[in-house]
């Protein structure tokens, strides 16, 4: 952004009638002159003629239109980066403090001012660099085969659009998923016992609905799923949060939250789990399913995301474990078909349907046949293996250009086997409101770690996607971000000096 003119053309009075500014730059020779230009400087960006982080003029700009001496200026500058109004970039010159910063002397006291929304305001936030989408980049995407399916599907069903579709959803889609299933998720599943909703989202949505009344425990990961967090508040449940590190979880931890607080749902993302991206091992799993049965506690397996792996692929599904039927397993392709068609199923053995069927009706009478049909002739093709595989080394560039940029900074993270976003520690001396807040007034965009996180213990980290933004992006978002965070780093100590 260019600098305003150092004359404005707008008069003062009409900002502030009782503190009025000399716009003119007549300066009074009686008074203390680097006063004059800081009183000066300062009233202007109070009233907004530079906005936060917005360069200022140079030192020599600056003294060429007062006519006061360089040195002057500098002190002038010295003194107004000393109460936080601005702040200096080595060989680049002076920028405007973010509004708070003046009156700052603890990183705490930044928190209250700081974006408090949740995941749905943050994800419409302007931002050139989007690092808090956890969504593919459109452009990796089979967009353009859909015009072709369009005609196909209304080629092949006239009448389509004519009629409502099954609450359950398409007959043929359900058949083509239970064969899918049989072949790559090693579970049978009779097409009877799949619901197709509307995104993994309304899943969740709908489980809650069927399972949870005000004052049940749910158990959940922490970190865990934003959304689903605010689904479960929402419907008054207790959180039971346990942790999930690289080895999987405390299953210890578990059981004892069973035992005692006999929750009616364990909500999970085992696969490649959002926001860490680590991946529960197969004997955890089948452990899961023990204490399910044992603690009649049903076992949301959300699963968004296990064909975006790096490596190798994931174990087999919770829900392939489980022979008494005590997983309910939701499955969205959304991610890396079509976010737009919205299409994801739940997989539950049949006792359970009835009861899921009332809330889907209730919810939306079924999901849109059009899509369904699209979805259905795209995911049968051919095309969709060869996606998948260019998909997946896309995706992984990606992350290690984020990751190069991290490792140049010091910065820690968690490893993932597989999915959208990397969990990173944001080192101690940081806070991450304040640097949040940094970020998006420079239109750098990511998730603070406590969006996920019942149990309070997510603070220093952040989810930055790395998904959705392009090669260059990320490359430029990042150093751009770390040099905010260095910024910062400065600026905390010469305020605290
Ligand atoms: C773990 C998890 N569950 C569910 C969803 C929602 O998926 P969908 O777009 O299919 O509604 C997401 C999307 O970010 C997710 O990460």
């Amino acid at each position: 952004m260019s600098h305003s003119p150092l004359k404005p053309n707008i008069s003062l009075s009409d900002l502030h009638p009782y503190e009025p500014i000399d716009n003119s730059i007549n300066f009074h020779k009686e008074k203390n002159s680097f006063q004059q230009i800081s009183d000066y400087m300062e009233a202007r960006i109070r009233r907004g003629d530079w906005q936060a982080h917005e360069k200022l003029p140079s030192v020599r700009q600056l003294s060429q239109e007062s006519g006061m001496h360089r040195l002057t200026v500098l002190k002038a500058y010295q003194q107004l980066k000393e109460s936080g109004i601005l702040y200096s970039r080595h060989k680049s010159g002076y920028y405007v403090s973010p509004p708070a910063a003046g009156t700052l002397t603890h990183d705490s006291e930044l928190e209250p001012s700081l974006f408090q929304g949740n995941m749905g305001e943050l994800r419409h936030l302007p931002a050139r660099y989007q690092f808090s989408h956890a969504l593919i980049d459109p452009n990796l995407l089979p967009n353009h085969y859909f015009a072709e399916y369009m005609k196909k599907v209304f080629d092949l069903y006239p009448k389509l659009l004519g009629t409502y579709a099954h609450i359950q959803g398409d007959m043929e889609l359900r058949e083509m998923l239970a064969r899918y299933f049989g072949r790559t998720a090693s579970f049978h599943i009779d097409p009877e016992e799949l619901l197709i909703t509307s995104g993994a989202q309304q899943g969740i949505y709908i489980v809650a609905e069927t399972w949870i009344r005000p004052g049940d425990h749910v158990l959940i990961e922490s970190p865990t799923y934003a959304t689903a967090l605010d689904v479960f508040r929402q419907k008054g449940a207790r959180l039971l949060p346990v942790g999930i590190h690289s080895g999987g979880y405390d299953m210890q931890d578990i059981e004892q939250k069973m035992q005692q607080y006999r929750p009616r749902i364990f909500y999970l993302n085992p696969t490649f789990h959002n926001p860490t991206g680590l991946c529960i091992p197969a004997e955890q799993r089948k452990q899961l399913v023990d204490l399910a049965v044992e603690y009649q506690c049903l076992l949301i397996e959300d699963d968004t995301c296990s064909d975006i792996y790096f490596d190798r692929k994931p174990p087999a599904p919770i829900f392939a474990y489980d022979t008494e039927g005590y997983t309910i397993h939701i499955r969205s392709f959304s991610k890396y078909i079509s976010p737009g068609l919205r299409i994801a199923c739940i997989a539950a053995r049949k006792p359970w349907m009835s009861r899921l069927l009332t809330a889907k009706s209730l919810a939306d009478g079924g999901t849109p046949l059009l899509n369904q049909k699209l979805f259905l002739h795209y995911f049968m093709s051919d095309r969709l293996h060869r996606h998948l595989d260019k998909l997946r080394i896309a995706l992984r560039i990606r992350m290690e250009i984020m990751q190069e940029e991290l490792d140049r900074a010091g910065w820690q993270y968690e490893q993932p086997q597989g999915g959208l976003s990397l969990w990173v520690r944001v080192p101690e001396h940081l806070s991450v409101p304040h640097l949040l807040r940094e970020c998006l007034a420079r239109q750098i965009s990511f998730v603070p770690g406590s969006l996920f996180d019942a149990a309070e213990q997510s603070g220093q980290y952040i989810r930055l996607s790395f998904s959705f933004a392009s090669e260059t992006q990320i490359r430029d978002g990042m150093r751009e971000l770390l040099s905010i965070s260095r910024d910062i780093n400065v600026q905390r100590s010469s305020i605290k000096r």
